[in-house]
C-alpha cells in the first residue's frame, strides 16, 4: 500500500486539469473547466473539472470524485494502482511493494536518456564543445539556456556515441531502434546518425527525451541538410509530437493560446524572450493530430511563419488543420525575410508583441491578400476569390466561427451565403488528399473550366512542379541521390514541407535505401505523399533534361522568387520605380539564363514531357 502522507502529496501535486485534459479537451469556464465527458463519451461540455478543489463531475453520467477516482473509473484500476498511476504521471517515486508492470519501451527510453546526457557532456566539454558553444552564444543563447533546453553537441566523428554507449554496456540494438545509429550498405558497421551537429532533444509531455533534432553549425553547408531529426521509433511519432509542448503547455492553458512557429531555433528564441507558449512541428507541415493535441491546451493559435509565398501557403495549410481541430488560427505577419528568431535578435520582444497584437484571423488574412491582389474588384475576380476561401470555410469546425466566416465571406465577395454553403458542401464531397499533391497546372477533378484557386497559385506552381518532378526522378533512380546532393540541393531548397521531409529521408537512406524503410521513416502525411509519388507511373520523356532543369530551378529559386515579386511590385509602381524594377528584372533574367534556367519551365513541365499526375 501507498502511505497516506504520500497519497496526499500526490493528490496535492497532481494538476487535475492537466491530467484529465489529456483525455478530453477542456476549456476554461470561470473557476472550472468544461469539456465532453471521457467516461461516458458524451459530446456536450457536461464534464466539469474544478482545479481549486481537485474534483471532477459529469452532469450527465453522474460520475465524479478526485483525480484517483477518475483513473479508477477510466482505466479500471484499484485505488493503489490509480495512486501509482497518477504518481508516475507527475514524476513522484512511490516505493515498490510488489512487481510493477514494466514499460515495454523502458530500455529504449534509457538509451535516449543516456544519449541526451552524453550530448550535453560533449557540449560542455572544454575543447570538444567549444565551437558549438560559441555558435550558440552568437545566436543569443546564454549559459543557463543550454541546460534549460538540454542542448547538446554531437562530435564530428563516425562512432563516438556508439563507443561511449558500448562502454556503458549499451549495444547497437536499441541505438538502431531509436535511430541514434544508422546503417548503410556502404558502411560495414552502424555509425552515429548525428555527427558534427548541435543537438536539440525532443521531449514528451512527461519531459522524457524521445528523439533529437540536429543542426549543422555552418550557416550554409554544401550538400547536407541543415537539420536532421531522429526517425520514427516506438517512442517517437513525429506527427504526434510538438517541439516545446512540454515546456509550454501550462502557459498555453493559462493564456488559452499558443505561438506556432516553424522550427527549433524559433521556439527557443521565443522562450528565451519570455514568449513561453511557443511550439513547433518537427520539420513537416502541421498534422491533424498535432492540431488536436494543441487544441487540448489552448483555443487560439498564432501562426508565426515566414511571410514569403511558401510561408503563406504553409500558414493557410496549418490554418486549415487547426480549424478542423476546432482551434482558432490567427496569422501574424512577420516582416519579409524574418522569422521569429531573427526578428527578436534584430528588433526585440516589443516589436514582436506589437505584431502579435496586429495578428488577424486566418480568413481575414486571406481576404486582405485577395483584396490587395484586386480580386474583390470585379465580378469575375470575386468568383475566383471564393475558390481561394473555400478550404478555410470547409475546414472550420466551431459552429459559431463557421457562422461568422460564412457571413464575412458573403459580405466581402458579394456571393450569397446560401451559395457559399452549397459550394462548401460540394467541395467537401470531392475533397481528397493533400492539395499540393495535384499538379498545379491541372484543374482539380470537377473544376474543369474554372480558374485555378488563387490561394493555391499564390506560391509558385512551377516550383512545386520542379520539387515534385525531381523527387519522382530520384525515387525512380536512387543512384541520383548522391549526385543531387553533390550538386548542392539541400532540404531547405524544398518549400513544400512534405517534399522536404521526403528529400531528407531519401538522403538518409542513401542510394541503397529500400523504399519500404523509406516509407516507414516518415510520418503519416509524408508517408502517404511518398507512396503516391511512388505509385505515379507517368512516363517522363527526357528524364535527364527534366532532372537538370528541375535542379537548376530549385537551386535558383531565390532569383525566381524575386522575379515574381518584381512582377507584383510593377503593378503598383510609378514610372520611375517601374524603370528601376525592369532593369533589375532583366539583370536577374540574364543571370538565370546564364545558369541555364529556362523561364518557360511551367510550360515544359505541363507538356508531354511530364504530364500531371493524379
Ligand atoms: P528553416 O530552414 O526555416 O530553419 O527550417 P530555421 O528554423 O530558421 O533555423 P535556423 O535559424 O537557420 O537555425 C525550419 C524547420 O524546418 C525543418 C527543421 O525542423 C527546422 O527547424 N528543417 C529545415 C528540416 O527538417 N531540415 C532541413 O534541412 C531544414
Ligand atoms: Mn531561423
Amino acid at each position: 500500500m501507498v502511505k497516506d502522507e504520500l497519497v496526499e502529496e500526490i493528490r496535492e501535486r497532481a494538476e487535475i486539469v492537466d491530467l484529465l485534459g489529456e483525455y478530453t479537451s477542456l476549456k476554461r469556464s470561470g473557476r472550472t473547466w468544461r469539456g465532453p465527458c471521457p467516461l461516458h463519451g458524451g459530446e456536450g461540455p457536461n464534464f466539469s473539472v474544478d482545479p481549486g478543489r481537485g474534483l471532477f463531475k459529469c452532469f450527465v453520467c453522474g460520475e465524479g470524485g478526485d483525480i484517483f477516482a477518475f483513473f479508477m473509473k477510466h482505466l479500471g484500476l484499484d485505488f493503489p494502482s490509480a495512486v501509482r498511476h497518477v504518481a508516475s504521471r507527475i514524476g513522484i517515486e512511490v516505493p515498490e511493494d510488489r512487481e510493477v508492470r514494466e514499460d515495454p519501451w523502458g530500455p529504449l527510453r534509457e538509451v535516449v536518456a543516456f544519449a541526451e546526457e552524453w550530448f550535453r557532456e560533449q557540449l560542455h566539454d572544454e575543447s570538444e564543445g567549444r565551437a558549438a558553444r560559441r555558435y550558440l552564444v552568437e545566436r543569443g543563447f546564454e549559459e543557463d539556456d543550454l541546460d534549460r533546453f538540454r542542448l547538446g553537441w554531437a562530435p564530428d566523428q563516425w562512432r563516438a556515441l556508439r563507443d561511449a554507449a558500448k562502454a556503458r554496456g549499451i549495444d547497437d540494438g536499441e541505438l538502431l531502434e531509436t535511430g541514434l545509429l544508422a546503417t548503410s550498405e556502404r558502411a560495414e558497421e552502424p555509425y552515429d546518425r548525428f555527427r558534427g551537429r548541435l543537438i536539440f532533444p525532443i521531449h514528451d509531455l512527461r519531459d522524457r527525451p524521445i528523439a533529437f533534432g540536429g543542426r549543422i553549425l555552418a550557416s550554409e553547408a554544401e550538400g547536407i541538410p541543415k537539420y536532421i531529426n531522429s526517425p520514427e521509433s516506438p517512442i517517437f511519432h513525429k506527427g504526434r509530437t510538438l517541439y516545446g509542448l512540454g515546456w509550454a503547455r501550462h502557459e498555453i492553458r493559462r493564456e488559452d493560446a499558443s505561438l506556432l512557429c516553424e522550427g527549433y531555433m524559433d521556439v527557443l528564441a521565443l522562450h528565451r524572450s519570455g514568449f513561453l507558449t511557443a511550439i513547433a512541428p518537427l520539420g513537416t507541415s502541421l498534422t491533424h493530430e498535432q492540431a488536436e493535441l494543441l487544441g487540448r491546451y489552448g483555443r487560439k493559435v498564432f501562426l508565426l511563419y515566414d511571410s514569403d509565398a511558401a510561408g503563406l501557403k504553409a500558414t493557410f495549410r496549418a490554418g486549415d488543420a487547426l480549424l478542423a481541430a476546432g482551434v482558432h488560427p490567427m496569422v501574424v505577419s512577420l516582416p519579409p525575410g524574418e522569422d521569429p528568431d531573427s526578428l527578436l535578435q534584430r528588433a526585440g520582444p516589443e516589436v514582436l508583441s506589437e505584431l502579435l497584437d496586429d495578428a488577424v484571423d486566418v480568413l481575414e488574412r486571406k481576404l486582405q491578400i485577395l483584396e490587395r491582389q484586386g480580386y474583390l474588384e470585379s465580378i469575375e475576380g470575386r468568383r475566383r476569390a471564393v475558390d481561394g476561401l473555400l478550404s478555410t470555410l470547409r475546414s472550420v469546425q466551431d459552429p459559431a466561427l463557421r457562422d461568422l466566416y460564412l457571413g464575412r465571406a458573403a459580405e466581402r465577395t458579394g456571393v450569397r451565403r446560401d451559395t457559399l454553403v452549397s459550394e462548401v458542401a460540394r467541395e467537401q464531397a470531392r475533397e481528397s488528399g493533400p492539395r499540393a499533391w495535384r499538379h498545379s497546372g491541372e484543374p482539380e477533378p470537377g473544376t474543369e473550366g474554372r480558374d485555378p484557386d488563387p490561394m493555391q497559385t499564390f506560391g509558385s506552381e512551377a516550383d512545386v512542379a520542379a520539387e515534385r518532378g525531381l523527387l519522382l526522378l530520384v525515387l525512380r533512380d536512387p543512384t541520383l541521390v548522391d549526385q543531387t546532393v553533390e550538386r548542392g540541393l539541400e532540404a531547405s531548397h524544398f518549400r513544400e514541407p512534405g517534399f522536404r521531409s521526403i528529400y531528407v529521408a531519401l538522403q538518409a537512406a542513401g542510394q541503397d535505401g529500400d523504399t519500404e524503410s523509406l516509407v516507414s521513416s516518415l510520418g503519416g502525411a509524408e508517408a502517404d505523399l511518398l507512396e503516391r509519388l511512388m505509385e505515379d507511373s507517368t512516363e517522363i520523356m527526357h528524364p535527364g533534361d527534366v532532372y537538370d532543369e528541375a535542379l537548376r530551378r530549385l537551386l535558383n529559386r531565390e532569383k525566381l522568387d524575386r522575379l515574381r515579386q518584381i512582377d507584383r511590385e510593377l503593378e503598383l509602381a510609378d514610372e520611375d520605380q517601374a524603370r528601376r524594377l525592369l532593369v533589375e528584372k532583366s539583370e536577374i533574367a540574364k543571370l538565370l539564363r546564364g545558369a541555364g534556367v529556362s523561364l518557360s519551365f511551367v510550360r515544359n513541365l505541363a507538356s508531354p514531357g511530364m504530364p500531371p499526375a493524379r
